[in-house]
């Protein structure tokens, strides 16, 4: 049976790409703005139900729907707005902003601090929305790795879920800031983050700012982008990934079973989104004539355009591959896709065939004009997130080699006694990076099989070629 996920939101960004989640899910599942479940859109009384809403949301009696998610900010506006686009629908007593209301500032050690301070009240409400489950699986975080609260609370947050839930999965979607940052101080928080990415999350999946502001553009064909049409783009992503656990099957019916395909070893755990086409399923303004078949979409998102990260590397290594495929699907359009992809993309020699396709269910509430074609969400282990890593890398040196508005965080608990903390993550997001390089080379996985404790899943089941890994 599939587990209950419980979602975090964590500041701003988080809140605000929650918002678009949740109205996206309600969509999926049939139910109303306040919560109440309705019937599907082709009113045929015989029509079996093939969602289960319980893995997102709580249901009471009268057939009202909850979402399993929690709130946190330091200043209210986020989450107000979140409440007052659907009046009814959350838990208020899941929600938490700070007394003063005076948010973060931007600094990660004032986030993390409110983080140390209210840990024993955060963790009641996590535990009283655990007790509300009957197999719960794991957590799913939302935040900005810029910011001082998604980035300094979240960080808080991923290491007390770590120690005291360390048996569950712990899935982040992590945004990142474009390069005109707006704050001068985001490198600092985004190292800082990184690291609590790297040692306490078990996947975390990753936008930047700037691709998603471009494809945002190119989608709603629109100059003026606004994070709403980003935050409908993440939601995009978000509701694929979930798509398997909400309308379940026999395969990928599990966080475990989705993630563990992905994650080699458990440094390795970062996650390229890309999606086309961006369906009225998804996005309803958007008219997408084209009807692409499902050979075109597993090939199509391998296109740098439709990813959600910018790409330096034309032809990066993809150590393994996750994709969602919705709509009306050839069985035989897949195959042909996965042999073409074999031909045109470069895996590791450890891992030539790790490519995993899905074939989701789509939605009887959510039917639209667009509801025939299909489209595709690709989840990729790829060593071109170190031009990620390393544009956060280069920008926290230039500020760091000067020592610049390091004053700012030396009230923080954790820069008491000066800036290890600084180095030491700069050190682990460096080893991470220096790990996706090594892991495109033919002995990685010899390496790791010698040495490693980490291994993720069980050895027994590699076959001679290291495929199949888990
Ligand atoms: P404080 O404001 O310091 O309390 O922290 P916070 O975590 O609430 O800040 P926020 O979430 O606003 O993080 C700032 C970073 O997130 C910047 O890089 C913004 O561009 C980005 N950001 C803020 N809101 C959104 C959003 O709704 N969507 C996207 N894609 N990015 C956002």
């Amino acid at each position: 049976m599939t587990g209950e996920i419980i979602t975090l939101q964590i500041g701003q960004c988080g809140n605000q790409v929650g918002k678009q989640f949740w109205s996206q899910l309600i969509k999926e599942h049939g139910i109303d703005k306040d919560g109440q479940s309705k019937e599907p859109d082709n009113n045929d009384s015989n029509t079996v139900r093939e969602d289960d809403p319980t893995i997102f949301f709580r249901q009471n009696d009268s057939n009202r729907f909850t979402p399993r998610a929690l709130m946190f900010d330091l200043e209210p506006s986020a989450i107000a707005n979140v409440q007052n686009s659907f009046p009814g629908l959350f838990n208020e007593r899941n929600v938490w902003v700070s007394k003063d209301e005076l948010g973060a500032g931007n600094t990660w050690s004032k986030g993390y601090d409110y983080g140390l301070e209210n840990q024993e009240e955060f963790i009641d409400m996590i535990d009283k929305e655990i007790d509300a489950t009957e197999n719960f699986e794991g957590f799913q975080l939302l935040h900005s790795v810029a910011g001082g609260t998604g980035s300094g609370l979240g960080s808080n947050f991923l290491e007390a879920l770590s120690d005291r839930y360390h048996k569950k999965i712990v899935t982040t979607y992590s945004v990142f800031p474009s390069s005109e940052s707006e704050v001068v101080i985001q490198p600092y928080n985004t190292i800082l983050t990184l690291r609590r990415l790297i040692e306490n999350s078990d996947a975390s999946v990753v936008f930047d700012n700037n691709a998603l502001l471009n494809l945002a553009t190119r989608v709603f064909r629109d100059r003026n982008t606004s994070y709403e049409q980003t935050n409908q783009l993440i939601a995009s992503v978000l509701s694929s990934v979930t798509n398997s656990l909400r309308f379940p099957s026999y395969m990928y019916n599990s966080l475990p079973s989705i993630f563990s395909t992905l994650v080699p070893t458990a440094d390795l755990h970062f996650l390229v989104p890309s999606f086309t086409p961006f369906t009225a399923d998804f996005i309803p303004e958007v008219r997408d004539f084209k009807k692409s078949s499902a050979y075109d979409v597993v090939l199509d998102l391998f296109d740098k355009n439709n990813g959600m990260i910018l790409r330096s590397n034309d032809t990066p290594v993809y150590l393994s591959i996750y994709d969602s495929i919705l709509g009306p699907v050839d069985q035989t359009d897949i195959t042909r896709a996965i042999l073409k992809s074999q031909q045109r993309v470069k895996f590791p020699p450890w891992s030539p065939t790790a490519l995993h396709v899905n074939v989701g269910k789509k939605s009887l509430y959510n039917v639209s004009p667009g509801s025939d074609r299909v489209s595709g969400m690709m989840l990729a282990n790829t060593s071109s997130v170190n031009a990620l890593l390393q544009t956060a890398c280069s920008s926290f040196d230039v500020l760091f080699k000067r020592g610049a508005f390091i004053h700012m965080y030396q009230d923080g608990r954790m820069f008491q006694n000066g800036v290890d903390e600084f180095v030491e993550s700069r050190e682990i997001v460096q080893s991470c990076i220096d790990e996706y390089f090594s892991a495109e080379q033919e002995t990685f996985l010899d390496d790791v099989l010698i040495e490693d404790e980490n291994m993720v899943g069980n050895i027994d089941g590699l076959d001679a070629d290291g495929d199949n890994i888990i």
